[in-house]
């Protein structure tokens, strides 16, 4: 059956990047067979379930390109060495979390699943093997990579196969955004390919070609590649970082933050978009990858630039803090034995994925101030909230709708920008809430105006 794909393609890690990255390449390359494998069984046979609503990432049109192509040319399965030895690509999409102890604790990336794949594929491979980083990694770590794979012939029994042996590292980092993954890998802004030679650089290319415009190709060294994308995400949460300071002080000064947004993003060498102020981002990556970048430059001696790109995290934690603050402020002071209604879990609209979320930071504030919290959010489940805090079920709620959340409460917390929060029969929740009933708007999402008429106090974020 195989002998009718002109490529084998193996992808190490089905999450959030090598899934929906893989998919697409799958989508666009019906020549290429696609094998997307990990370690994690569960994940695996969620990918694989015959209901594809339990796909294990929430991502619109994920679902209809998976149902196309799962089982005739993309496959998704625990057979991580099998995979690997009849792979001629193999794309390493195994997460990279910020490390926790040790040398660079709290800001350099853990390497150990990186290392662990790189061996995997050092035993295991074939032939001449192009392996592709595209987790997101510190700069210089295809140096680290190619040791581990050069080295295979040290470990392995020298045998003709050993011999025949041999690899290439490209990068070729994501710039997907969740939430818009498909869209944004069906139409990238481009597509970076960095590597050592020419031979390499153009098999991943052509990969890409199938549905790339070849002008959006942009190719460079390894090292570039590496760095650009660190680089790329420390610029645009700089962007969010700055806006949110100036959110502060148009609460002081009677400016409104959405219209200085628009008036500076209106000058096209500025640009409109990262200007949305709210509370802070989150994500998996913005955070881990520019402490990752402090860490790089301190390493080098650098400690001006890291110090420049630390704020850009400070003022994020900053601004949750001052949301929290706020709350409390506003209700007079104390949160004991009152009820607040936190609507939006996810990080940020259009996604499931929880990780690094404002709510999560914000929430725990508010728990230590006394508040009982009652969650909502559309596509958030259950256990994925209680597991974030360590608090008993008298503190923490979690309801299926929004009306359901704000029963009792003195307050609502927005803090996702979900797109049903503006539908919502706020008249209703307004009735089943204590008063004064407030609504504190960090996405300076909802309608002020209309809130206020129904008879909320409102707060929304630098407005
Ligand atoms: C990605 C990128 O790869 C990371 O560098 C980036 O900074 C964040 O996003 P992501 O796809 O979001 O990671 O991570 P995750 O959803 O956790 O998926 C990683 C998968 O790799 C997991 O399913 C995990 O089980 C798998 N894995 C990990 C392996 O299959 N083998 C391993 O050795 C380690
Ligand atoms: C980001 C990058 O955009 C993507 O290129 C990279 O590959 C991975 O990291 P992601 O984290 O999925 O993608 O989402 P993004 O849309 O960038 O949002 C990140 C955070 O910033 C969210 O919490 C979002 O709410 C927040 N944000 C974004 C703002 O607060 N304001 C904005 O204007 C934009």
């Amino acid at each position: 059956m195989e002998n009718k794909f002109t490529k084998n393609i193996c992808c190490i890690g089905a999450g959030y990047v090598g899934g929906p990255t893989m998919s697409v390449i799958a989508y666009n390359c019906p020549e290429f067979i696609v094998n997307v494998v990990d370690i994690n069984k569960q994940r695996i046979n969620a990918w694989n379930s015959n209901d594809f609503s339990k796909l294990p990432i929430f991502e619109p049109g994920l679902e209809k390109i998976v149902k196309k192509c799962r089982d005739r040319n993309l496959f998704f399965s625990l057979k991580v060495e099998e995979c690997i030895s009849e792979a001629d690509i193999i794309f390493i999409s195994v997460n990279t979390p910020t490390k926790t102890k040790g040398i660079g604790a709290g800001f350099a990336s853990d390497l150990k699943w990186i290392e662990s794949s790189a061996r995997q594929i050092a035993k295991f491979a074939k032939g001449h093997t192009i392996v592709v980083e595209k987790s997101t990694l510190p700069v210089k770590t295809a140096e680290t990579i190619k040791l581990i794979l050069n080295s295979s012939k040290q470990n392995n029994k020298i045998n003709e196969d050993t011999h025949k042996k041999n690899f290439s590292i490209v990068s070729n980092p994501e710039f997907l955004a969740e939430g818009t993954a498909i869209e944004d890998l069906q139409n990238p802004d481009r597509v970076l390919i960095g590597g050592e030679d020419d031979y390499s650089i153009d098999v991943v290319s052509d990969i890409y070609k199938n549905w790339v415009d070849p002008d959006k190709i942009i190719t460079t060294n390894l090292w570039s590649s590496e760095l650009s994308k660190l680089v790329a995400n420390a610029f645009l949460a700089q962007r969010i970082s700055s806006i949110n300071s100036i959110s502060a002080l148009c609460e002081i000064t009677g400016a409104n933050i959405n219209e200085v947004a628009k008036a500076i993003g209106s000058d096209s060498r500025i640009g409109s978009k990262f200007l949305k102020a709210g509370p802070g981002f989150g994500g998996s990556c913005f955070k881990k990858d520019i402490l990752n970048l402090v860490y790089l430059c301190r390493y080098y001696g650098l400690k001006e630039v890291g110090d420049y790109w630390e704020q850009v995290v400070d003022i994020n934690q900053w601004q949750q803090r001052r949301i929290s603050s706020l709350v409390i402020k506003n209700l007079f002071g104390t949160l004991s034995n009152k009820k607040l209604a936190v609507f939006g879990f996810s990080f940020k609209a259009n996604t499931n994925d929880t990780r690094e979320s404002p709510s999560i930071n914000i929430s725990k504030d508010l728990l230590q101030e006394g508040a009982k919290l009652s969650f909502y959010d559309p596509k958030v489940k259950e256990k994925q909230i209680v597991i974030e805090f360590d608090k008993s079920v008298e503190e923490i709620f979690i309801n299926d709708t929004a009306l359901k959340a704000a029963e009792g409460a003195d307050a609502i917390i927005v803090l996702t920008e979900w797109e049903e929060f503006n539908y919502l029969d706020w008249k209703k929740i307004f009735d089943v809430m204590r008063k004064p009933a407030w609504v504190f708007d960090a996405r300076v999402y909802l309608d002020k105006e209309n809130l206020k008429n129904i008879g909320f106090k409102v707060w929304s974020l630098g407005t």
